[in-house]
């Protein structure tokens, strides 16, 4: 009984706005004295649905947040390395679980090779992009313009990911596929966040 009950909330799709802002205090639950402005976003039919999609989206909205708060903090402060760590053990998480529940299946179909090779591709300059900004000193000039850079590359990836990968990934899974890969998603991100690291390594030159 138990189950079904869980069953029938995951089923359930949240209104897009809802959605938004409760990703949205998840983030500013790292440092509740900082704005959260993460602006307009691109509109997306998958924002507060059910299935894989929706998930994915809920935490492309939370680290639009931690992106925009790490904006307005300043040199090394504790704000700044809290939200810094939040943001790549959640990227990397993210990504890691996304690759495992949603990409791996993509990848496999001839129709979708290409989408699923191109959102894989970005989250390793992603991944470099962090570690570079890790091995940083936080409190210098460059930093910041460093992370806008990350921020730009960032946003652009999940803009992709919401109008086009997404899309054309829906296309090839059935229902179940899309109900089932949130949860494989869930139970992966959990385990990987639990594992992820911050790695230092300079890696982008100007
Ligand atoms: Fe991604
Ligand atoms: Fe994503």
């Amino acid at each position: 009984m138990a189950t079904q009950t869980i069953e029938q909330r995951d089923r359930k799709r949240k209104p897009a706005r809802e959605a938004k802002a409760d990703a949205i205090a998840k983030a500013r639950a790292i440092a509740p004295s900082v704005a959260a402005r993460i602006g307009s976003t691109p509109a997306t039919r998958y924002r507060g649905d059910p299935g894989i999609f929706g998930r994915l989206v809920e935490d492309h909205d939370r680290h639009r947040a931690l992106l925009a708060m790490i904006e307005e903090t300043e040199g090394k402060s504790a704000d700044r390395q809290a939200l810094f760590t939040a943001l790549v053990r959640e990227v990397k998480a993210h990504a890691a679980a996304d690759e495992q529940a949603l990409w791996s299946t993509v990848l496999r179909n001839p129709e979708t090779t290409e989408e699923a090779r191109h959102a894989v591709a970005e989250h390793k300059e992603l991944d470099d992009m962090l570690a570079d900004l890790a091995a940083r000193d936080m409190a210098s000039s460059g930093w910041l313009r460093r992370f806008a850079g990350l921020k730009e590359e960032y946003l652009h990836h999940v803009g992709e990911e919401e109008q086009e990968q997404f899309v054309a990934a829906e296309k090839i899974l059935s229902p179940g596929d899309i109900r089932y890969m949130r949860r494989v998603f869930n139970r992966r991100k959990k385990e990987e966040k639990a594992a992820a690291k911050v790695e230092k390594k300079i890696s982008h030159k100007d």
